[in-house]
């Protein structure tokens, strides 16, 4: 699909510089020919314009007898077919019969282009007058060779340049097209995974639902009060799961959302987090894990129901890493212009090569995807994107078998 993707782009990028090459190369072309042929027909003019005046005209017709007794103007070396015609436009005389051009007959005053055989002839046809009185035609008659050969070696040029950019704008546009299109891939890509992720996380809750309704079903004639509990809790935590997952999901997918709008107030941030320390406090007790609050008062201009989350989270981490008769502290203090907040335990400790992974979405440590005591991996995603909401950053520094430490760092307006 994406090799697909890449020669489209390729064939895209080569079809329009190579049209507008061409384009450019054509107007180019056109000047070239208006401007030659402009020079042409300005040699034409200014031949006649020297010829005239030695044109004779004391017989009955016009005669150029007389320039060819005198020394021909430096113009008129150059290769050129003259005509005179009389008043009535019969040919009298004609010069220049080195040029290849056939008798042209009489053309009408003004500038004409004819072509003969493979060649192209340039006419300029002047009338002969005497006071007024028209007595014949001068005819100066130029094949365009000069023209036509410069134009003819644009062409061939412009042909060879366009082989040349074809080929070497297939080449570029292919590594263009493959620098451009690598980060969609690799978009594609976390996409893919996450979506694969995401479905392997709902699988498990659902064959649970799936197990327990099925056992309801068949053995409900004969089931005890106890065994229909224990279903029934089983369903019950199956869709709180569920519920978990994907509310954890949603909050991941508007705060990642390009046009989110987290609406930022004052907040009393040492009642937030106690807040929050507080009302978990009841499963430490019962996991047998001492919170310790240090909180400074201070306020920031936050968001503060995904704060809230973000601390939950890292209190629920510590506790749920944290063996019985360890300790969790939370700090909160404050810096010139940023606000700290830390989670500290005595727990388990992460090991160095997992850490740069622990903030990926759905990653869970060393246990396995199927190990599933509670967590899905989620929980740092959802705090490291609520500090980049803040303009913030979330930091770990942990020893295995002697705990870590979760900062947030944001600043407070
Ligand atoms: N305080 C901690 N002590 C030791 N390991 C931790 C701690 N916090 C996080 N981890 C490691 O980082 C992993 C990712 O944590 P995260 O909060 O993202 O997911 P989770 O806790 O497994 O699941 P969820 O938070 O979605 O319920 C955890 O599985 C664990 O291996
Ligand atoms: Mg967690």
């Amino acid at each position: 699909m994406f090799q697909e993707l890449r020669w489209k782009l390729t064939r895209l990028f080569v079809v329009t510089s190579t049209a507008v090459f061409l384009a450019m190369g054509v107007l180019g072309g056109c000047l070239v020919y208006m401007g030659l042929t402009r020079s042409l027909d300005q040699e034409l003019g200014q031949m006649a314009a020297e010829l005239c005046p030695l044109i004779d005209l004391s017989g009955p017709s016009p005669s150029l007898g007389r320039w060819r007794r005198e020394q021909r103007p430096a113009s008129l070396k150059l290769l050129a077919y003259i005509q005179i015609f009389d008043s009535s436009a019969r040919l009298v005389e004609e010069h220049g019969t080195n040029l290849p051009v056939p008798s042209l007959g009489f053309k009408q005053a003004g500038i004409e282009e004819v072509g003969v055989g493979r060649q192209r002839i340039r006419i300029y046809c002047q009338p002969i007058r005497v006071q007024g009185r028209l007595c014949g035609w001068l005819q100066i008659s130029r094949v365009t060779s000069f023209r036509d050969g410069i134009l003819k070696q644009y062409s061939f040029t412009l042909l060879l340049l366009t082989v040349a950019l074809l080929l070497s704008l297939t080449a570029t546009g292919y590594l263009v097209a493959g620098t451009a299109i690598s980060p969609v891939r690799s978009s594609f890509d976390v996409l893919r995974r996450f979506v694969a992720d995401a479905g392997h996380e709902l699988k498990t809750p659902l064959t649970l639902l799936q197990g327990n309704v099925e056992a309801l079903e068949l053995g409900l004639a004969g089931s005890t009060p106890e065994s229909l509990r224990a279903r029934l809790k089983g369903i019950e935590e199956a869709c709180a799961q569920m519920n978990g997952l994907v509310s954890d999901l949603l909050l991941l997918a508007r705060l990642e959302a390009p046009n989110r709008a987290f609406s930022r107030q004052k907040v009393d941030l040492a009642s937030l987090v106690g807040g929050v320390a507080d009302g978990l406090m009841p499963l430490y007790k019962q996991k047998g894990v001492s919170l310790v609050c240090q909180l400074a008062p201070e306020h920031a201009w936050c968001h503060a129901p995904s704060l809230e989350k973000a601390v939950a989270n890292l209190l629920r981490n510590a506790l749920a890493y944290t063996p019985a008769g360890g300790q969790v502290s939370v700090g909160l203090r404050v810096l010139a212009d940023a606000v700290v907040i830390e989670v500290t335990d005595t727990g388990a400790g992460i090991p160095a090569d997992q850490i740069p992974r622990i903030f990926d979405r759905f990653h869970r440590g060393g246990r396995s995807a199927d190990a599933h005591d509670g967590g899905s991996g989620l929980g740092l995603s959802i705090v490291k994107a609520v500090m980049e909401e803040h303009r913030g950053s979330l930091s770990v520094r942990s020893r295995v078998g002697e705990g870590s430490t979760f900062t947030l760092r944001f600043p407070s307006r």
